[in-house]
């Protein structure tokens, strides 16, 4: 259904790399809700995954980038500017990689030169995207920059690795650009923390599948979804946010809030019953120990 929320705008969009990315199906849906839009990601990217049967479908172009090379950006930008015919008024960083997740090398055996690529693409590449819009003047007023990060950033959540801090320096770059964006232009800049999401970067976080199975249990509202957070971005790309700035917005079901959960508890409890069992079984092999 569509409520016509962007029309008349104009946005750039990263990361859409296939159908299940959370950049695909914003694009999908700010096409549907009237918005023009111009696609981007890595040459590899657009080569490995299905990015240009998305621009077929959304009637859009795709102008490749790597979003850590300030050349490419600068670049990009012109393009989307020409493409547009001038100002646009959105824009979604949704990039994330970790060689060192990669590479199966733990928190305490990192890789130094792949945390500083980690921190490069996954990070200081949203600082890179607005500083080179800002000197371009490349968005109009009371435009919208949104970019995706996890709650990684703020709780300990083992198996996220170096993109927990990552994710820390990306919600900081939303907060120090916002005051110096929102002040000149009314451009704001908000992050998006998401759920955990089944798509090829959340597949790479150790034991996704538990650990979305633990965050559906813990939140009152269940797991969000990729479409539920294409709606939501959209909404922030609207008129109806343009006092939201500097924030980071958790889209999560409730997680966020929460301690313990009466499903989760249950579910460790029992986990808990059954090696109690296991090791009661082993003690008393005749079943003496069976409740
Ligand atoms: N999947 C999850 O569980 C989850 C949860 C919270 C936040 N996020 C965040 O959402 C965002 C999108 O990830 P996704 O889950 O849709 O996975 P995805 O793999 O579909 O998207 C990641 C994208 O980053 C792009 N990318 C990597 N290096 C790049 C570079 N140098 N330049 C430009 N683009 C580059 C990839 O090509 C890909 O399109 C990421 O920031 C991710 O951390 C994901």
């Amino acid at each position: 259904m569509s409520y016509n929320l962007l029309k008349g705008k104009k946005g750039l969009i990263f990361g859409a790399l296939n159908e299940q990315s959370i950049a695909w199906k914003v694009a999908k849906r700010a096409v549907e809700e009237g918005a023009e839009i111009v696609l981007t990601n890595t040459a590899v990217s657009i080569r490995m995954g299905t990015i240009n049967d998305l621009a077929k479908k959304c009637g859009t172009v795709v102008i490749p980038a790597d979003a850590t090379s300030v050349p490419d950006l600068e670049n990009l930008i012109d393009k989307t500017m020409e493409h547009f015919g001038g100002k646009f008024d959105f824009i979604l960083h949704s990039i994330g990689m970790s060689p060192n997740v990669r590479k199966g090398r733990t928190y305490d055996d990192l890789d130094y030169d792949f945390l500083s690529k980690t921190l490069d693409i996954s990070a200081i590449s949203f600082h890179k995207v607005i500083q080179v819009a800002r000197k371009r003047d490349a968005l109009n007023d009371w435009g919208s920059i949104v970019a995706l990060s996890y709650i990684a950033a703020q709780r300990t959540l083992y198996g996220y690795n170096d993109m927990a801090d990552a994710k820390a320096l990306l919600e900081s770059i939303a907060r120090s650009f916002g005051y110096i964006y929102g002040r000149e232009k009314k451009i704001r800049i908000n992050t998006v923390s998401q759920s955990p999401t089944p798509t090829t970067a959340g597949s790479g976080v150790l034991g996704l599948n538990d650990l979305m199975d633990f965050a559906d249990r813990m939140s009152p509202l269940g797991n969000a979804t990729a479409d539920d957070c294409a709606d939501y971005v959209l909404t922030l790309f609207s008129d109806f946010t343009r006092k939201v700035t500097m924030q980071n917005l958790f889209h999560d079901g409730g997680f966020s809030s929460m301690g313990m959960s009466r499903r989760a508890m249950r579910t460790f409890g029992k986990g808990l019953n059954a090696q109690f069992h296991d090791v009661q079984d082993n003690q008393f092999p005749f079943g003496q120990g069976e409740e």
